[in-house]
């Protein structure tokens, strides 16, 4: 009988851990005996057949790099019927049983569409810093980026401190609040603009001027990306339009939240999963997203992963609303 041979890769927006993820994949599945490429560039790597033989070699000296050593890819091509099928067809040529898929919402419903064109084994792993896959409690690279927003936002308490300024913070969260609110109670910020909750920004305003009123010499407010109308840029003008504009400074934090060397936190989930996923493979699971709830492995069918949307915590924002008073 010929060897069982796999495929993992790395699509959409890469998240600190996705390689930790990745040496446990190919070091689980090399233990089993199974043959391991790796694709380079996501899914449309795998459209320019950018596949590469996996040994315990060329995962060493990774599980501490941020980033993903395979590249990732948000392709345009993968997602046109052309070229999914194109994907099952590079798929078969390699004569690949089983591809393990590393990343967020998008990259699920892409292994979703391959999977009526391609009758191999698919496993999902979240990897996003946004946390907003259903099916795992945490997703790889979301403890990263929570405590890069807060290493940063503690210095800007400092100079808003000594300038007794507010800051307005955005962090990365297009569709969802669970950076955001996060990242604002362990901050200890003042105030948490997430998606799910509009609030108005004469409300916002009202609140900061309330808090200086009170004693406040330093606001931190945590807007999230996909916070209407325009995220932190839009706050940060409406206050600076209707306050004296000196009191007021945006700190983007964006990009920086998903770079630098995965907590220890999302090393051993990201080892957790990746090994977790090859076990669910030998045991012939398919279609699913394998996660951790309440500290116990999952699997998750795909369709329920990207359809069933994962309500954030807002009920935290009463809380930091105590707390920050
Ligand atoms: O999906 C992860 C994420 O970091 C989102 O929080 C953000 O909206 C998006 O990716 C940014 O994407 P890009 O890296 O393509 O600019």
């Amino acid at each position: 009988m010929s060897r069982k041979t796999i495929a993992v890769l790395c699509s959409g927006g890469d998240a600190p851990g996705m390689n930790a993820a990745v040496r446990s994949v190919v070091r689980a599945a090399l233990a089993r005996g199974w043959h391991v490429l790796g694709v380079e560039r996501g899914y449309q790597g795998l459209l320019e057949e950018r596949l590469n033989i996996m040994t315990h070699r060329s995962v060493s000296g990774i599980i501490h790099r941020g980033g993903t050593v395979l590249k990732t890819s948000r392709s345009r091509r993968f997602r046109t019927p052309e070229g999914v099928k194109r994907a099952a067809e590079v798929l078969r040529e390699y004569k690949i049983s089983a591809l393990v898929v590393i990343g967020g919402n998008g990259s699920c419903r892409g292994l979703l569409d391959l999977s009526e064109h391609w009758n191999g084994q698919t496993i999902a792993l979240p990897g996003t810093i946004d946390n907003d896959l259903n099916g795992t409690d945490y997703t790889i690279g979301y403890d990263t980026a929570v405590n890069v927003a807060l290493e940063a936002i503690d210095r800007l308490r400092d100079t808003a401190e000594s300038l007794e300024r507010t800051f307005i913070v955005e962090v990365m969260g297009r569709d969802s609040g669970f950076n955001a609110l996060d990242v604002a109670l362990a901050a200890g910020a003042e105030q948490a603009l997430i998606p799910e909750v509009p609030v108005s920004l004469g409300d916002v305003l009202a609140n900061v001027q309330a808090a200086r009123a009170k004693g406040k010499t330093s606001n931190i407010l945590v807007v999230a990306e996909g916070f209407p109308p325009g995220g932190a840029a839009s706050v940060a003008r409406y206050l600076t339009e209707h306050d004296n504009p000196d009191f007021y400074r945006l700190c983007v934090l964006g990009h920086v939240q998903r770079g630098g060397a995965p907590t220890a936190k999302d090393r051993l989930l990201a080892t957790r999963l990746g090994a977790a996923a090859v076990e669910a493979l030998d045991q012939g699971a398919s279609g699913v997203l394998v996660g951790e709830i309440a500290g116990r492995s999952t699997q998750t069918p795909l369709r329920q992963a990207v359809d069933v949307r994962k309500p954030a915590a807002t009920e935290l924002l009463d809380l930091l609303d105590i707390l920050s008073r």
